[in-house]
């Protein structure tokens, strides 16, 4: 391997910038040329590269989004968008490949790979911690962070105004970002895709804590909750049915996305960068670097789509025994 493509796909998370420094860095300290890839794979259609020296990422370990760009392609989807990139990717002599992104930037990976036997790796970057084969994903932390800080923010106003709030946090598919949150903030009813908690359950637990003597309170719901109502909808609900709270709604949304990268992040993608250089350096390929129990390691990609990212069920246990 003489050239490595690094790029950043699918919707952004903090530490993306240091996995780019990293990946940069280790190649320059292994002597080997290293390419950004603009955009992710749209980028990669078009031929949107620049190298990249170790010089070129002074500065970024410390920035949120990506120098990089990410895009969601969907001509990548198609077999003629993938001949496309390929063609650009031997034109520019790139002969490996680092994918910072999401699942369906994996599943993008796995199918170029088994196309045109191209070297992939691959740095589980999404704040969802949807992964399998890896405790954290890159900017995981720095979400939860972020969205405990705001959801203290909203305390306070709840607070002196003797209100319900409904926060949802974002969180697609999984209850992660929720449920560790809702613990950190202290909320008083967590709302997660894993566990239907139901209705009556949910203004039966409001009822009891407004009758506990508790004035205002904070209900987290995650984005992809089953519940089977919207955040909107199930305030209008819980209003409507006498829990006695004067009750407001808040979408965190996407401020969850950006920021400056938590330190844990940081370290994770320093780490993730160096791992993903050298294993596709011994010759690895179609394998996500991880992290568990503090070591790095490797999944294959076709498990860590697949797999699923188990949520914490003692978080939930915990929650239920100190909202009592
Ligand atoms: O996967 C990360 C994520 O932020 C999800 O939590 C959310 O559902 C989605 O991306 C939003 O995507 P977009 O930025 O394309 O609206």
């Amino acid at each position: 391997i003489k050239k490595i493509g690094v790029f950043t796909s699918g919707g952004d998370s903090p530490g993306m910038n240091a996995a780019v420094r990293a990946v940069v860095r280790a190649c320059a300290y292994h002597n080997i040329q290293c390419f950004g890839i603009y955009r992710g794979y749209e980028g990669m259609i078009e031929g949107d590269f620049v190298e990249m020296d170790a010089r070129s990422v002074k500065g970024i370990i410390n920035k949120g989004g990506t120098i990089l760009k990410s895009a969601r392609s969907k001509e990548f989807r198609t077999v003629e968008g993938r001949k496309k990139a390929h063609e650009q990717l031997i034109k520019a002599g790139i002969d490996a490949l680092v994918v910072i992104g999401g699942d369906g930037s994996f599943t993008g990976a796995m199918i170029f790979n088994q196309e045109f036997n191209f070297p992939v790796m691959g740095i589980p970057g999404t704040i969802d911690n949807d992964i399998y084969g890896t405790t954290h994903t890159l900017g995981y932390d720095t979400a939860l962070n972020t969205a405990v800080e705001a959801i203290d923010k909203i305390r306070d106003t709840a607070s002196s105004h003797n209100r319900l709030f409904f926060i949802e946090v974002m969180g697609r598919d999984v209850g992660h970002i929720a449920l560790n949150v809702g613990v950190g903030a202290g909320a008083e009813e967590i709302l997660i895709p894993e566990e239907d908690l139901g209705l009556d359950r949910l203004l039966e637990s409001l009822r009891r804590s407004k009758k506990s003597g508790k004035s205002s309170s904070i209900v987290v719901v995650a984005e992809g909750d089953r519940i089977g109502k919207n955040v909107f909808e199930l305030a209008d609900y819980v209003e409507e049915n006498k829990t006695e709270y004067e009750v407001r709604v808040s979408v965190l949304g996407h401020m969850q996305r950006g920021g400056s990268p938590s330190c844990f992040d940081r370290v994770l993608a320093s780490r993730m960068g160096v791992k993903a250089v050298e294993s596709l350096l011994d010759g690895k390929s179609n394998y996500m670097v991880g992290l568990k129990n503090d070591v790095m390691n490797l999944t294959p990609f076709d498990q860590a789509v697949k797999g699923k990212s188990k949520i914490n069920m003692e978080l939930i246990r915990v929650s239920d025994i100190l909202t009592v």
